[in-house]
């Protein structure tokens, strides 16, 4: 079947960011940001790459694994590392790590070689979501309201970042496919 979205249709000023560029999708963990990007990729006939994903196989270990054992610092030297070969890329669809914008190198890059997307979700949904996760090494070890506490503090402390993004997406607890549909709408408009 045709893709109902081809990329050159896309109605953007300059004509080429989404034919030469990436889309980047930002926010904080529990976000949706691959389950949302894989469908976007779909649907708009790009590839998907999830940065979390290529440093897992690069590290032959899991995130939880690669903070326990070498560190957070090892960790975010292997995510510069990714997020500057994915840049060097084209026509992809990448979900980056929550903490992946907060290098201003990386955030340089990413805003400079696509366009940038945050799925913006409410600290209590996230909270919800990320209750009983065992996977996020930045909150092991809280629990209940001590976890939802250190969600909104965390979050508190990168949102000016996120917020710096081309597109703000309000999630607010939307199904995956409704948030792919804003965000081709809202790709039309991108002037950047
Ligand atoms: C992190 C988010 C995680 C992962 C790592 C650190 C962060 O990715 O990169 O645990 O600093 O927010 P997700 O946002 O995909 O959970």
């Amino acid at each position: 079947m045709a893709n109902p979205h081809p990329i050159p249709s896309w109605k953007f000023s300059s004509g080429a960011v989404a034919m030469k560029g990436n889309i980047y999708l930002v926010g904080f963990m529990g976000a949706g940001k691959s389950t949302v990007g894989r469908l976007l990729a779909e649907r708009l006939g790009m590839g998907f790459l999830d940065t979390d994903e290529l440093i897992a196989e690069r590290a032959g270990l899991s995130i939880p694994e690669i903070f326990s054992r070498l560190g957070e610092g090892r960790f975010r030297e292997w995510e510069r590392e990714v997020v500057g070969e994915v840049c060097c890329r084209r026509g992809l669809v990448v979900a980056l790590g929550g903490g992946a914008p907060m290098d201003d190198r990386n955030w340089r890059l990413l805003r400079g070689t696509g366009v940038t997307v945050y799925l913006r979700e409410t600290p209590e949904t996230l909270a919800a979501r990320l209750a009983g996760d065992g996977s996020r090494p930045l909150l092991a070890g809280y629990a209940g309201e001590e976890r939802a506490r250190r969600i909104g503090e965390l979050l508190g402390s990168r949102e000016h970042r996120y917020l710096e993004a081309h597109i703000v997406i309000e999630c607010r607890g939307r199904p995956p496919e409704e948030i792919v549909g804003e965000i081709v709408e809202r790709l039309r408009d991108v002037d950047c």
